[in-house]
């Protein structure tokens, strides 16, 4: 379809986000309502809430939707869908239900936009074996378009984003440098065959890197998104442990560096640094360190694992051919620092 998505919209996928500062400024002092069944609620800033059905079944839900970051209205529907998906994997549960959240302009756009948009989360969801059941839509000059996801998971296998311990090694599913490479597309200026490998990697469902995480004692696990690697790093250690990062060990796409280079940084990058640099201590700065502060659209998963675990891990992953890097360990000290070596 020749119609560039991107160029209508302000920022790319998750780089749209309200900075975490303003966030938790937003929501300090705001009473909020939970019942004694709700076992993961919005106080541990987890990847979605989990809600207590019986003593063998527990409700996980969660929501995400974003501005296009492709052109190819297909690809952003499959790539908004996976990474709707993407917090229902990263707390180790099965998505089942879903629906959809559109804003689009039948003014401003065909209406063969939004089909293609909605086909591609529609493929997406059957390859995840979730059902959708409806969606809400809003007439809005913006295009976005997203999911709120239900999943099942049993109460005591959930995994959250705290709960690493000390040695053990940090593993990260899928490259870095997707908020730079959206924000260089929006001005053409991105190889084919980088966009191909971007757009692909974008659409990958986290849930191989789930099972292979489900298939050995994972401590502690998150996706990467609009916070970056050090946002969501924070919510890993909080104040109770520190994490080392091996910056040589990093994985991003090839051609981040250059354009990084010259200057293609979202609006998000910089707002994630802004705000989490403060707990970061670098042995160097430039490139690939700035990366940890890009903003992910449908980033991969970040998993603790105990040492003795890597073996059975690997074994798995090569089993699921899932891609993962081991980029890095916990500390016991210093607490809540990210040190990047
Ligand atoms: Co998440
Ligand atoms: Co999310």
């Amino acid at each position: 379809m020749d119609i560039q998505l991107t160029h209508h919209a302000r920022f790319g996928g998750c780089a749209g986000k309200i900075g975490p500062n303003d966030l938790s400024n937003i929501l300090c002092g705001i009473d909020i309502p939970e019942d004694s069944n709700v076992i993961v609620g919005l106080k541990g800033f987890e990847d979605a809430g989990v809600y207590r059905i019986s003593d063998d079944l527990a409700l996980v839900q969660t929501v995400d939707f974003f501005t296009p970051v492709v052109n190819d209205p297909y690809w952003f529907g499959r790539i908004a869908a996976a990474n709707a998906l993407s917090d229902i994997y990263a707390m180790g549960a099965r998505p089942v239900t879903a629906l959809n959240i559109v804003c689009f302009s039948p003014k401003k756009f065909t209406t063969a936009v939004l089909r293609e948009i909605l086909r591609g989360g529609a493929d997406k969801l059957r390859e995840s074996g979730t059902s959708l059941l409806g969606g809400h839509s809003v007439d809005d000059e913006e295009i976005k378009y997203g999911l709120s996801v239900t999943g099942l998971v049993h109460p005591e296998r959930i995994v959250r984003n705290e709960g690493a311990q000390p040695g053990d090694q940090l593993i990260l599913t899928k490259p870095l440098g997707t908020g730079v490479l959206i924000t260089a597309m929006k001005g053409d200026l991105v190889s084919k065959e980088t966009e191909t490998h971007l757009i692909s990697v974008m659409a990958t469902l986290n849930r191989r890197a789930s099972e292979a995480m489900l298939s050995v004692t994972t401590h502690a696990a998150t996706d990467v998104t609009g916070f970056g690697l050090a946002g969501h790093l924070k919510e890993m250690i909080k104040e109770s442990l520190g994490v080392d990062v091996y910056a040589d060990k990093l994985p991003y796409f090839p051609e981040a560096e250059e354009l990084s280079a010259k200057g293609f940084s979202p609006s998000g990058l910089y707002k994630n640094r802004d705000f989490y640099a403060p707990f970061v201590d670098a042995e160097a700065g430039g490139f690939p360190f700035e990366l940890i502060f890009d903003p992910q659209s449908s980033g991969g998963l970040l998993i603790a694992l105990p040492k003795d675990d890597m073996d059975g891990f690997a074994r798995e992953a090569s089993g699921l051919s899932l891609d993962y890097w081991v980029i890095g360990s916990f500390v016991e000290e210093p607490k809540g620092r990210i040190h990047i070596k």
